[in-house]
């Protein structure tokens, strides 16, 4: 009886044994193999393909700086990615419900879109501009109070007029996309759009027929940053931070800037701003 009892004792220590050497060899097993192989997920990314020349459709897809941007920094942090035409209010909403990882759209970095999201480090200065057609006598911001002015809704050219001819002034259309209020201001429904300088200037360039003209205000129009936008508290922005930066300075970033600008970037003053 004694003899069965410690050989049953035996065998159950035995057998624990087995088990915990079993689990640790598993335990190990599947850290060891996260470890080496360590799966990074597909980050969703979500823009508003009306932005010329940030992004915009060619031929069914989505091109721009911005495009060629986000692919860089995904590749230096070594990220897979689905770029989607969201919209610009969905972009918001969706990244605020998490429902995307990342919104890359010309976005303005500020104070009031940072008490919702995240932000990168700055990738790129703007400023507004007003776009009119030709002989609309229009010397400053100041003359928006007198005519019909178009802007993307929720934009920061939305606030950049409104900062002029009031809140949700009864001469202020808003309209979803930047293309569509360009679209507005052929038609002669508004007078005058305020959007982004660049967009702006690709605006005017691209159609020599339209007739229209574009002027900035300095006094009016502050300088401010696009930004890649995150969730709030989202852990890329660290990981992205770091690739932006590396490609800021190793000359890839001056690369795509050439490409689509045909010009050389202040990547200096970049920088310095990204410390700030
Ligand atoms: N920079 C402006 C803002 O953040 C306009 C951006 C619009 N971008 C776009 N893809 N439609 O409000």
């Amino acid at each position: 009886m004694k003899n069965k009892t410690k050989l049953f004792i035996g065998f159950i220590l035995f057998a624990c044994v087995l088990t915990l050497a079993a689990c640790g060899t598993t335990d190990s097993k599947t850290s060891g193999a996260a470890g080496e192989t360590e799966e990074k997920p597909v980050l969703k990314v979500g823009t508003d393909a009306a932005f010329a020349p940030f992004e915009y459709m060619e031929k069914g897809e989505i091109v721009g700086f911005d495009v060629d941007l986000l692919a860089a920094v995904m590749e230096e942090a070594g990220y897979e990615y689905e770029l989607e035409n969201v919209g610009w209010d969905p972009l918001f909403a969706s990244l605020q419900a998490k429902d995307l990882d990342i919104g890359v759209s010309g976005i303005t970095i500020n104070d009031e879109r940072k008490q919702t999201f995240d932000f990168s480090v700055p990738y790129f200065e703007s400023t507004h501009m007003i776009v009119f057609n030709e002989g609309g006598n229009i010397q400053s911001a100041e003359d928006l109070k007198e005519i019909t002015i178009g802007v993307q809704n929720g934009t920061t050219g939305q606030t950049a007029a409104e900062k002029i001819v009031g809140k949700n002034a009864d001469n202020m259309l808003k309209y979803e996309t930047t293309a569509v209020a360009f679209m507005a201001l052929a038609n002669g429904d508004v007078e005058a759009v305020v959007t982004d300088n660049v967009v702006a200037n690709e605006y005017v360039k691209n159609n020599p027929d339209a007739n229209v003209e574009s002027i900035t205000d300095k006094e009016n129009f502050d300088a401010e940053y696009y930004g890649f936008m995150f969730p709030k508290d989202s852990k890329l922005k660290a990981e992205l931070d770091k690739a932006l930066t590396t490609i800021i300075e190793n000359g890839t970033y001056q690369d795509i800037y050439q490409k689509w600008f045909g010009a050389e970037a202040d990547t200096e003053a970049l920088l310095e701003a990204a410390a700030e």
